[in-house]
């Protein structure tokens, strides 16, 4: 296993999301692990960080672990950390971002089997201007030295200026292979990463205590249950609250797919919810009622099992991006819920075993532990449910009218073939009503609103062009079969200016 020491990079979870791609076993670390945690690994990478090695509050690892003969490999400022802490000179002189070209002096240890010229993604100011005496020149770039090694008894050295982590460094891999298979002899893993290392860490993290988790169907808190239920099913609690606003047949199926976990929890809150929701129809305040009262409600549940140590979450590392907590400690929000903090008073600790996975690898990790594609293809739903397809006030008939036409267009997709060719799509209805007529009568009823979306990452977005057909037999469905609904609409809105969803 490769550890990955972190001083705060803005790459160092590339580092470790390539390892892994390389089939390398990998887990990051804070900078400043002591040594003896360190001593079974196969070997250590320094990441990059944003400081300078003459900084007052300069990251520093324990000195120690260059006695632990394992071999090292810094990467940016863990370049110039290393060259620094054994006498080299580091000074801020040319600073270089982007593309560079790298001038392989040999081509050796990490650097073997690279071409003499090569393209490299440099991202920093300070730069190495002198080498550590018994320190080898691999590599320079202009005056400073870009690569090195230092391989006497008992060490094993190497230290890189430029990111091969990142897609830019067209030689990225090789290097890394070079250091975890050939310079640190570490076996390949058969997946990308070992689902039972990470079974065996959470297992070990938790000891005797019980563990609480939300659930809600999505992937991400799916796949951490499943995961969870395989280090230690006995005291795993996943607790499912019932909102009431959730999508048809969602709360039944969510029963049924729990059924096996020995201590599932199922809350029916719907009353509670649908009672607090009266009248209000401001989005914000609407959003805060809910989050705030999921939270008592599942703090209640949870109050029911004994002996919890800790809250489990299926944070995913961009999760981690969104929330400004890279490199820092775990954030405790409830996070694929309502995206609010923990009470004060809640003293568990926090359990996020996907903190470190990217959502590509939260999907192959579910598909390892067994996950149903049903689940691992879903769109997005937040957690405020339904409540947030409804503009204006939540009431019993336009929650059952949505919920239905939801339903219906998702069928219709997945009939289709359209469902998972596309990010997100949904049903939403608007607050007014407008004239229709049905049979021989007037009606004055509810307009729905069916979007689809396009979108890498939620931050742009486009519209769906789904084919007039297949509107027509959603749209025909819906006036057919929803009550309180006369007309249907496409939006064909782009995010920005729109979102993705209503509220
Ligand atoms: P918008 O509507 O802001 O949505 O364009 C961007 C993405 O975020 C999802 N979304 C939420 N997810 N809690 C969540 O966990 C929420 O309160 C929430 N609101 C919106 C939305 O479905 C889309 O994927």
């Amino acid at each position: 296993m490769i550890a990955v020491l972190d001083f705060g990079g803005q790459y160092t979870h590339l580092i470790a999301r390539r390892l892994r791609d390389l089939h390398v076993p990998v887990r990051l670390y804070p900078h400043d692990t002591p040594a003896s945690a360190l001593k079974d690994v196969d070997g250590i990478v320094f990441s990059g960080g944003p400081s300078s090695v003459y900084a007052p509050n300069a990251p520093k690892p324990d000195s120690a672990v260059f006695d632990l003969g394992k071999p090292i490999l810094g990467l940016c400022y863990g370049h110039q950390f290393i060259a620094n802490h054994f006498g080299g000179k580091v000074e801020r002189a040319t600073r270089e971002y982007g593309e560079r070209e790298l001038a392989v002096v040999k081509k050796e240890g990490v650097l073997a089997g690279v071409q003499s010229k090569e393209k490299v993604w440099y991202s920093h100011g300070d730069s190495v201007l002198a080498l550590p005496s018994g320190f080898e020149t691999l590599a320079k770039s202009g005056d400073s030295f870009a690569a090195y090694a230092y391989v006497q008894t008992g060490k094993r050295i190497y230290g890189l200026q430029f990111h091969p982590e990142v897609h830019h460094t067209p030689c990225g891999n090789q290097v890394l292979e070079n250091f975890a298979f050939i310079i640190c002899k570490v076996k390949k893993t058969k997946d990308t990463f070992s689902k039972m290392a990470m079974v065996e860490q959470s297992r070990t993290r938790v000891g005797p205590q019980n563990v609480v988790i939300g659930v809600s169907g999505g992937v991400d808190s799916t796949v951490a249950a499943f995961l969870l239920r395989d280090a230690f099913a006995k005291q795993l609690f996943p607790i499912y609250v019932d909102t009431g606003l959730m999508r048809q047949n969602e709360t039944e199926e969510i029963k049924a797919f729990y059924s096996d976990f020995p201590n599932f929890v199922f809350v029916d809150a719907s009353k509670e919810f649908l009672t607090a929701l009266k009248g209000v129809s401001e989005p914000e305040q609407k959003r805060k009622i809910i989050g705030h009262l999921f939270i008592e409600v599942f703090e209640k549940a949870a109050q029911s099992v004994p002996n919890v140590g800790y809250l489990a979450q299926g944070t995913i590392f961009s999760d981690r991006v969104e929330s400004a907590a890279t490199g820092g400690k775990a954030t405790s929000k409830i996070k694929s819920h309502h995206n609010l903090t923990l009470p004060e008073k809640m003293k568990w600790q926090v359990l996020e075993p996907l903190a470190e996975l990217y959502k590509d690898e939260v999907r192959a990790l579910g598909k390892q532990l067994g996950v149903p594609d049903a689940i691992l293809k879903r769109h997005p739903f937040p957690g405020p449910g339904l409540a947030i397809n409804i503009v204006g006030e939540v009431t019993p008939d336009r929650l059952k009218a949505v919920r239905q036409a939801d339903f219906i267009f998702i069928e219709e997709l997945r009939k289709a073939g359209w469902y998972d060719k596309m990010f997100e799509a949904f049903a939403a209805i608007l607050p007014c009503r407008t004239v229709g007529v049905k049979g021989d009568e007037r009606s004055y009823e509810y307009p729905i609103v069916l979007r689809a979306v396009e979108s890498k990452d939620v931050m742009t977005a486009d519209w769906v062009r789904l084919p007039p057909e297949l509107l027509q037999t959603v749209a025909s469905r819906i006036l057919g079969e929803v009550e309180g609904v006369n007309r249907v609409f496409y939006d064909i809105s782009q995010k920005p200016p729109a979102t993705i969803r209503y509220e």
